[in-house]
């Protein structure tokens, strides 16, 4: 007797791994965007047309209870990628190991493709994460080629725990850590001299953390030209991409570093769980493998090796296709756009200390500002309260700038202009007390 193709399929004996993916996945509909695209305009001039703007907000379901100025943390998921998200993880379930171990495999392949594809690196030079934590994590921990005695560099504008990370380097490869404070809201050349006199004062330095978008006060520093001077040293950059991609255009090689790690959980718009380390070509051997990993040679021992969410993977390409089609030109122009309707507005009220800076090119999404002589961490922290509590505007406090704590505004994609203006009025009646 024949067996039945149902138990063919079953024993996975028909079908190659491509269309046993679809058998698995049988509910699986194409995600639809809509007739969302962008207007054939200048950047520019989209990033203040409220109504199409307006357009891009319905993409996204966001509770109205607070006006949500802390887009810092992780990017809400678009609709597309949240039934994306959903659907893959009743059909992961649904199709349980057979899945995971059949087709799974190649399903991953492509989001992975497609991640390689965005960030503009071979897939070879790539693997996924669970965020911009276990990537620099993997990197600043695994980079081997320290000897006792050198010197390793990290500065205030840089995340904690990456900080905490450059600091643990003093036991774990017995270095000499040093630190350095960028100016409150440093210049271009500022910035480039900050490091510049660093390298110039420390002999024995060989490796460098760059944030490349500070989640303090989102100053965007100069990477790649940090990075150049590095190399003519001989020194290693290590870069914190975690702000910067998805919100700035650029493609990965770009910053002229060799280890990258960043999210995709951020500012790409995926399911939170999904991150990535970059390491160019030729240089995997310069990380350790993971703990207790096998060395194969390739990036993908230099991570965590264990079971992670099908789903987010699974629902990244839906994130990187609603990223598309707004376009990375037009979401760094209305995010700016978003930032500099407050910070302009602030800079004349003389209560306000603003942490931000003036070049367009050091901007990002994120900007902080402190009552002016508030420099504590308990005056910000009730600050963020206040502006909760009295005019329904949800921010973050941050510290760990040499120059103070301050509170963090962060507009995403689906804010309005109108909610930049509450929060306009809202600091001008801080004035009050
Ligand atoms: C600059 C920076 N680096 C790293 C991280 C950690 O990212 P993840 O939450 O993906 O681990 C964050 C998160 O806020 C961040 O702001």
């Amino acid at each position: 007797m024949q067996p039945s193709r149902r138990r063919l399929l079953l024993a996975g004996a028909l079908l190659p791994a491509s269309e046993l993916a679809t058998a698995c996945l049988k509910t699986t509909a194409p995600v639809s965007l809509g007739t969302l695209a962008a207007p054939a305009r200048p950047p520019s001039v989209l990033a203040t047309d409220e109504s199409w703007w307006a357009e891009v907000a319905r993409q996204f379901d966001i509770t109205d209870e607070v006006n949500h100025l802390e887009n810092g943390f992780w990017g809400a998921m678009g609709r597309s990628t949240l039934q994306a998200y959903q659907r893959h993880t009743a059909e992961v379930n649904r199709g349980n190991a057979w899945y995971g171990r059949e087709a799974y495999p190649a399903a991953y392949r492509a989001a992975h493709a497609d991640a390689a594809r965005l960030l503009g690196v071979a897939e070879d030079e790539l693997v996924f994460t669970r965020g911009a934590t276990e990537a620099l994590l993997a990197l600043i921990g695994g980079y081997n080629r320290l000897r006792p005695g050198d010197q390793v560099l990290h500065a205030d504008t840089d995340y904690d725990s990456m900080i905490d990370a450059m600091q643990w380097l003093r036991s774990r490869r017995a270095v000499q850590v040093e630190g350095i404070a960028l100016p409150p809201v440093p210049t271009h050349d500022q910035v480039m001299q900050a490091y510049a006199d660093a390298f110039a004062r420390l002999p024995r330095l060989k490796l460098v953390l760059l944030t490349q978008v500070s989640h303090r006060h989102g100053l965007v520093i100069p990477v790649a030209e940090i990075s150049a001077l590095a190399r003519a040293r001989g020194i290693d950059v290590i870069v914190d991409a975690a702000h910067g991609f998805g919100q700035l255009a650029y493609a990965v090689p770009d910053l002229q570093a060799d280890f990258v790690g960043i999210n995709l959980h951020k500012w790409i718009g995926a399911p939170v769980g999904v991150g990535a380390v970059y390491v160019r070509r030729g240089r995997v051997a310069d990380i350790d493998p993971y703990m207790a990993v096998k060395d194969d040679g390739r990036i993908f021992s230099r991570v965590h090796t264990g079971t992670a969410n099908f789903a987010a993977y699974l629902a990244l390409p839906d994130a990187i296709a609603l990223h598309e089609r707004i376009g990375i030109a037009n979401k760094r122009a209305r995010l700016l756009a978003l930032r500099n309707r407050w910070v302009a507005a602030a800079r004349d009220m003389p209560h306000i200390e603003l942490l931000a800076s003036q070049d367009d090119a050091q901007a990002s999404a994120l900007a902080s500002f402190r009552l002016r002589g508030k420099a504590g961490k308990a005056d910000n922290q009730a600050l963020q309260q206040r502006l909760l509590k009295q005019f329904g505007i949800f921010t973050t406090a941050r510290d760990g700038l040499a120059s103070g704590s301050c509170v963090r505004v962060t507009p995403s994609l689906f804010t309005g202009m109108q909610q930049m203006d509450r929060l306009v009025a809202a600091l001008e009646q801080l004035q009050r007390g």
